[in-house]
C-alpha cells in the first residue's frame, strides 16, 4: 500500500496540543475513545512487555475532582520552579502564549468530556539506571501519542499533560488506581472546534542533528 505523504506528513506535522479550540459541549462517544485506543496499542513497548494500561474517565463528578487535584498540582509545581530557579527568565512569545493557554486549560478542565490517563503497569526503582527508566518511560510514549495521532485524524483533540502528577497518589485513589502503576500522564479528550491546524515553529534540524559523532 502506497501512502498519501501529502496527507501523512499533514497528520504528523500539524497534531499540536489543543486547549483553547477544545470543544466542551460535544460528547466524545466511547467507542471513539476505544477505537483510538485500538490504534495506540500497536505502538513498541520494550521485551514486547505490553504494559500499557488506561484509565478513562468520563464521569463529569470525577472529572471534576481529577480537575480540582489537576489545579492544585499546577500550584504544586509553581512552588517547585521557583523553587528551582529564583532568578527566572523571561519567557519568549510562543512560551508565554503556551503558559497562557495551559493556565486556562487548567481552570476548564473538568468541562472536557474525556480524560485518558495512560498507566504503565510497574514502577521502576527511584535509583534505577537510565536504561530502565528508558525502557518505562518508551513503553509508553509511542501508544500515547499513536492515540492522539488517531485522535486528530478523526476530528478530535488533545494535549499531552504531566502536572497532575505531582497529585498522583491523590488521583489514583479516587480512581482506585493500585500502587505499582505507574501514572505517566492525563489526555484531556474532545472533538476540536474547526480541524485545520498550523506546523509549529521549530529549529532547523540541521542545527540539532549530528552525523557520525557529536
Ligand atoms: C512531556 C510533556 C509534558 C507536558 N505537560 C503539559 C502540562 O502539564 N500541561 C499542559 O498544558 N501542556 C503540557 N504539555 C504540552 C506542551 O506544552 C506542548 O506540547 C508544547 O507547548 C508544544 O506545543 P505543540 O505540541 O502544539 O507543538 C506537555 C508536553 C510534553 C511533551
Amino acid at each position: 500500500m502506497a501512502f498519501d505523504l501529502e496527507m501523512t506528513d499533514e497528520l504528523l506535522s500539524t497534531t499540536r496540543a489543543v486547549r483553547k479550540r477544545l470543544d466542551f459541549e460535544r460528547p466524545v462517544p466511547r467507542e471513539v475513545i476505544n477505537e483510538c485506543l485500538e490504534l495506540a496499542v500497536q505502538a513498541p513497548t520494550a521485551s514486547n512487555s505490553q504494559t500499557w494500561r488506561w484509565v478513562v474517565v468520563d464521569d463529569p463528578d470525577l472529572r471534576s475532582k481529577v480537575a480540582d487535584f489537576y489545579r492544585m498540582a499546577m500550584q504544586d509545581r509553581s512552588s517547585v520552579s521557583e523553587a528551582w530557579d529564583g532568578k527566572k527568565a523571561e519567557p519568549d512569545d510562543q512560551t508565554a502564549r503556551v503558559l497562557n493557554s495551559a493556565g486556562w486549560l487548567a481552570e476548564n478542565l473538568h468541562k472536557v468530556p474525556a480524560f485518558v490517563i495512560p498507566c504503565f503497569e510497574g514502577r521502576p526503582r527511584p535509583d534505577a539506571p537510565a536504561a530502565t527508566l528508558s525502557a518505562t518511560y518508551g513503553s509508553i510514549m509511542p501508544a500515547l501519542w499513536n492515540f492522539q495521532l488517531a485522535l486528530r485524524s478523526r476530528g478530535l483533540g488533545s494535549t499531552l499533560t504531566t502536572v497532575h502528577l505531582f497529585r498522583e497518589k491523590e488521583v489514583a485513589e479516587l480512581l482506585g488506581i493500585p500502587d505499582d502503576v505507574l501514572q505517566v500522564a492525563l489526555l484531556p479528550v474532545a472533538y476540536t472546534k474547526g480541524t485545520d491546524f498550523k506546523r509549529a515553529a521549530r529549529p532547523p534540524v540541521s542545527g540539532i542533528t549530528h552525523w557520525n559523532g557529536w
